[in-house]
C-alpha cells in the first residue's frame, strides 16, 4: 500500500506532530555531525511555510525513560534553525504542562522542538497513556524519522493511529523509494558490500543479500568469520566462532543460486590497532596478528566489480576506518561507488561517516540516514513506523 504524503495533508493553521529522528552524535554537548538535521531541515521549512504550528519531536541516544542532560537535544535546536532557515523554540518537556503551554502560545510558521522523548519511560514502551498524551498535542501527524521507523514505540507507532490525518514525510519517502529498489528491483548486477566488526546483528540482511544480490562482498571484522569458515587461520582477529556455521550456509545460499560471494584476498594486519600494520596475502595471517583493514588487491577487486554494477549497496566498514593507518580500505569504497555508474546506496553511521570523509557523498544516489532501518527494511522486515503510516486516511 502507498504511504499518504506530507503534500496532501491540509496543514495550515493547524498543529503537526513531527516525529523526525534527530538522534545525532554529541561530544561534550556538541554535535558531532549534522547529517540528520540537514535532511530534517526542509520538511520542518516547509511544513512553517504552509502555515503549520511544527512540534518537532525526537529521540537522542538511550535515555531509558528518565531524563539525562548529557542527552538533551538542546544543543540540536539553533542547529535546525541555522539548517531550517527560521527560529527554533526549544521546549524542555515533551507532554507536560511546559510543553502544552508552549503550543498553545504558537502561531502558525513557528517551530517548537520537544525534548528527548525517550526521557520518559512510555515512549520506548510504546504506552498508550503517553501516546494519547502525545496526540493531544497536536491535529496532524506527519513522520519523517526513517533512521527509527524499526522501532515499534510511542513517537513512531502507537501515536500515529491516534490521528485521522497522518503521512510521510519527504526524506521517509526518498529512503523508502531508494531501499525499495535496492531490494525489489535492483538493475542487475546487484553488488552488496557488507561490513562492520560482526555477522551477528546483520544475519537476517545477510540471509536476505544471499537470496537477492548477484554478487556479495563481505568486508571488515565480519568477514574473519567467513575466512574461518573457509578454514583460512586468521590470527587473533576479531571472530564469532559460533557462527561458523551460519557464515557456511550464508556461503551456500549464494553460491547455490549462482551469486558469487567475495572475500579479502590480502588484508593489513597488525598485533593490536595501535600498532603499524603490513599487507599480507589472507592466507598469511600471522597468530599473533589481527586483520585491521583489506589491503590494495582486495580494494582493487572491489573497485572493478562496483565499476560494472547496475546497483550498489553498502553498508559497514572495511577495517578500523577510525584509525588513519586502517582508513584506506574504507575510503577506497567510498570512491569506488562515487566512480560506479550504478545506482548506489550507503546506509550506517559509519560508512555514510566515510562516504563524507572521502568527501563523495554529493557523488552516491542515496546516502540513507537509517542504519539498523535500512538493514531491516533490506532483510524485508516490515518496519513499524511505516506500515503505521499506510493506513493513512
Ligand atoms: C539509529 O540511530 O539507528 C536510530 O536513531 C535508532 O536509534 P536506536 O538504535 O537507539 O533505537
Amino acid at each position: 500500500m502507498a504511504l499518504r504524503s506530507m503534500d496532501t495533508l491540509n496543514v495550515e493553521g493547524r498543529r503537526v506532530l513531527l516525529r523526525l529522528d534527530l538522534n545525532v552524535p554529541l561530544k561534550d554537548g556538541k554535535v558531532g555531525d549534522e547529517t540528520r538535521i540537514r535532511e530534517a531541515a526542509p520538511t520542518v521549512r516547509t511544513l512553517a511555510e504552509r502555515g503549520a504550528v511544527v512540534i518537532a519531536c525526537s529521540h537522542l541516544g538511550r535515555a531509558k525513560g528518565k531524563p539525562d542532560p548529557t542527552l538533551s537535544l538542546a544543543p540540536v535546536a539553533p542547529i535546525l534553525a541555522r539548517l531550517a532557515d527560521r527560529p527554533v523554540l526549544f521546549v524542555p518537556d515533551t507532554v507536560g504542562d511546559g510543553a502544552k503551554q508552549a503550543v498553545a502560545a504558537a502561531k502558525p510558521g513557528d517551530v517548537l522542538l520537544l525534548e528527548n522523548l525517550r526521557f520518559e519511560a512510555g515512549e520506548e514502551k510504546n504506552d498508550p497513556a503517553f501516546c494519547a498524551r502525545l496526540a493531544a498535542l497536536a491535529d496532524v501527524y506527519v513522520n519523517d524519522a526513517f533512521g527509527t521507523a524499526h522501532r515499534a514505540h510511542a513517537s513512531t507507532a502507537g501515536v500515529a493511529k491516534l490521528f485521522k490525518d497522518r503521512a510521510a514525510g519527504p526524506l521517509m519517502a526518498r529512503e523508502i523509494a531508494a531501499l525499495s529498489k535496492v531490494r525489489d528491483h535492483p538493475d542487475r548486477p546487484f553488488v552488496a558490500v557488507v561490513g562492520g566488526a560482526k555477522i551477528s546483528g546483520k544475519l537476517e540482511t545477510l540471509q536476505s543479500l544471499a537470496r537477492r544480490a548477484d554478487t556479495v562482498i563481505l568486508v571488515g571484522g565480519m568477514a574473519n568469520t567467513f575466512l574461518l569458515a573457509q578454514g583460512a587461520a586468521v590470527g587473533k582477529s576479531l571472530v564469532e566462532a559460533e557462527l561458523v556455521p551460519m557464515a557456511k550456509e550464508i556461503l551456500a545460499a549464494a553460491t547455490g543460486r549462482g551469486a558469487s560471494v567475495v572475500l579479502p584476498t590480502d588484508a593489513v594486519v597488525a598485533p593490536g590497532p595501535d600498532a603499524p600494520g603490513r599487507t599480507v596475502s589472507a592466507s598469511a595471517v600471522g597468530p599473533d596478528e589481527m586483520i585491521l583493514d583489506i589491503g590494495p588487491e582486495t580494494r582493487q577487486r572491489i573497485a572493478s566489480i562496483l565499476a560494472k554494477a547496475g546497483t550498489v549497496f553498502w553498508n559497514g566498514p572495511a577495517g578500523v576506518f577510525e584509525k588513519p593507518a586502517f582508513a584506506a580500505g574504507t575510503l577506497a569504497i567510498a570512491q569506488a561507488m562515487a566512480a560506479s555508474p550504478a545506482f548506489t546506496v550507503v546506509g550506517g553511521g559509519e560508512s555514510v561517516a566515510a562516504v563524507q570523509q572521502a568527501g563523495v557523498a554529493g557523488k552516491l544516489s542515496h546516502v540513507s540516514t537509517g542504519g539498523g532501518a535500512s538493514l531491516e527494511f533490506l532483510a524485508g522486515d516490515v518496519l513499524p513506523g511505516v506500515t503505521v503510516l499506510e493506513g493513512g486516511a
